[in-house]
Parts: C-alpha cells; structure tokens; sequence
C-alpha cells in the first residue's frame, strides 16, 4: 500500500470584523447598502450531535454543492471530527477528483456504484484522502448505470449501507458526519442520498437562482420525506458566490420563508473557491483567510456540537 502523508486542515483565525453576524430574523429597514453579510437563525434551530447524514443537493448545476461539501468536511476535520464524504455525482472531474481519493495498491478499486450494485459495502467503498480526518467513497461514470440499470433496493441503498456499517462497528458509526455530495438531477441516486440524509444542505448560486429548479427539488424532498425518509428536513441553505446587493437580500428573504426553519448562510463570493478545485486542496488549506473558507467554518461550528464544545 502507497502510504502518502496526510495534510492537516489548519484552523482559521479569521478576525472578529470578517465573521458573518449571527441574527434570527432578517432587519428589513437597513438599506442594503448598510447592510453586513448575516446568518440567519432561526429560533427553531438546535445543533445537531453526530453522528450526522447531511446531502448537498440542488438539480441545478454550478449551485456549489461540491463546493459545500467538501468545505463543510475540511472545516469539521480541522475540528477533530471523523469525516466521510460521498461522491453521489457521476461527473468526471467533481468532488473525487478534488480530494483525491488514496487506493492501496494491488486491490480493486471500489465506488459509490459498487455499493448499489452489492459488489461491496460502504466500508471497503471508503478510502483515505490525501487530508487528515477525510475520507471518501469514490464515484466515476459508471454511477450513471444505477440510473438505467436500477438495482433492486437502489432508492435505500445508500441508507442500508450506512445503517450496515454502523452495525457492524457495535452499533455507532465510525464517523462523526457523513455528506454526500449530490448530482444535478433528482435522479435515482439522488433520491437514494435523501434517502440516507438526516439534512438537506441547499446551495443557491445567488444570481443563478432558478424558481422552477426549485420548485420541483421542494417536491422531490417532500416526495422522500413521504415515502422513504420521514425524518429528512432542509437543514440549511447556502447563498454561494454572495455579494452584497439588493438581489441577494430579497433572494435571502425568499428563501427563509420558503425554509422558515432552515438555517441560511451567505458564502461570500471568492476568486480563491474557484481557484481551490484546480489546486486539489479544499479552500481551507489553499486560502485559509479567503472569506469562503471563514464562512464555511462558522456555518460548520454552528451546525454541529463540536467535541471541544464539551458535545
Ligand atoms: N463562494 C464562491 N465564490 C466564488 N466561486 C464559487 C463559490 N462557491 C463555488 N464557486 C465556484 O462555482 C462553481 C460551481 O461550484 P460547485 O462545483 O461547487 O457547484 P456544484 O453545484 O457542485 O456543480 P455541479 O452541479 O456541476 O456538480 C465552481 O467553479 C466553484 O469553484
Ligand atoms: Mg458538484
């Protein structure tokens, strides 16, 4: 086996004056030239303890959900949290390809599809990334078979898989939080993430937002949520590339009454994100002072008891 060094995920000192505010309601009447990137609240949230499913998800593509999760990842590794991320998109050159997934040598390499189609379980799907308290389960293009070829039990597989896993470890999973990182389509294998979710996590490319490509993701959910995962909520939405303007404000506004539960994070825009994937490196270690990887990291402290929070 090729043993490469795994990198740290560094902590960000980001100072005060650069965090977002924490509010629980949107102020309407600061002209939203005076207004300063927030985070919205809501008084029915609770941070979640792990161990936690949570799926990045929006059928509309370039939304960041790559982005998201693998941000989320690196921020609550650098927290000391196990951290296993799923590959649900068939599409070359996604989140796989970024975190660089470390196959020991002489054994084949299993994905995500070798899990639908019974050739393994989650656990030899799931392999190092090249970033301490990362792991990965894989995909490549033939994840796009689960779609035509529909394996029996495809919608829960993903769910089965973990439920497995966390059997045979005694009855706990042997990681702190999973995310899966979804295709833009709700297609089988997107069903099949919901299906395995605790949370929704919804990236919205402020400027790209798209109603319809909305509207039938709030169907698909509420569609799972009926029929194959009752527990399923809208955990967060995450305005990505945000900057501040009168646009994002009210497309803040929409979606906090559309998700009147749902925690809703701006993710400042920054050339660094774009840049990360390019690098290989999760924004956090390629920019740690860039205002994506410091907004991501707030996000992810929030969401999560922390094991030095005393969780
Ligand atoms: N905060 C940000 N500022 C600037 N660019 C960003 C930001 N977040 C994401 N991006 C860029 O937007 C593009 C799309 O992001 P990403 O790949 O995460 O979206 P996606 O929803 O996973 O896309 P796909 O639907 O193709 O899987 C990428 O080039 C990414 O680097
Ligand atoms: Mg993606």
């Amino acid at each position: 086996m090729t043993e490469s060094p795994r990198t740290a995920l560094p902590p960000l000192d980001s100072p005060p004056g650069d965090r977002l505010d924490v509010v629980s309601a949107w102020d309407a009447d600061t002209p939203y030239q005076a207004w300063r990137p927030q985070i919205l609240v809501p008084p029915t949230f609770r941070p979640a303890t792990p161990a936690r499913v949570y799926v990045a998800v929006n059928q509309k593509g370039g939304a960041g959900k790559t982005t998201t999760a693998v941000e989320l990842a690196a921020a609550w590794a650098a927290a000391g949290l196990r951290v296993r991320v799923i590959d649900a998109d068939h599409q070359e050159a996604a989140l796989s390809v970024w975190l660089m997934p470390q196959y020991p040598e002489g054994s084949p390499r299993h994905s995500l599809r070798s899990v639908f189609f019974d050739e393994c379980t989650l656990a030899e799907a799931t392999y190092p990334t090249l970033f301490e308290g990362v792991d990965v389960v894989p995909s490549g293009l033939d994840l796009s078979r689960v779609e035509y070829e529909r394996p029996i039990g495809a919608e829960n597989a993903i769910a089965a898989a973990i439920a497995q896993e966390a059997q045979e470890a005694g009855g706990h999973s042997p990681y702190d939080v999973t995310l899966i990182d979804a295709a833009p389509s709700l297609g089988l294998v997107t069903v099949a993430a919901l299906t395995a979710g605790d949370e929704a996590l919804v990236p919205v490319k402020v400027g790209g937002l798209d109603m319809k490509a909305m509207a039938s993701l709030d169907r698909t959910i509420r569609s799972v949520q009926r029929k194959t995962n009752p527990k399923l909520k809208v955990g967060a939405v995450f305005l990505t590339a945000w900057d501040k303007s009168d646009f994002a404000r009210q497309l803040a506004t929409k979606v906090s009454e559309d998700y009147p539960d749902a925690v809703v994070v701006p993710i400042r825009r920054s050339v660094r994100a774009a840049e990360a994937p390019i690098a290989e490196q999760p924004v956090r270690l390629y920019a740690p002072k860039s205002t994506a990887a410091g907004d991501y990291d707030q996000a992810a402290h929030l969401f999560l008891q922390m094991p030095e929070a005393g969780a």
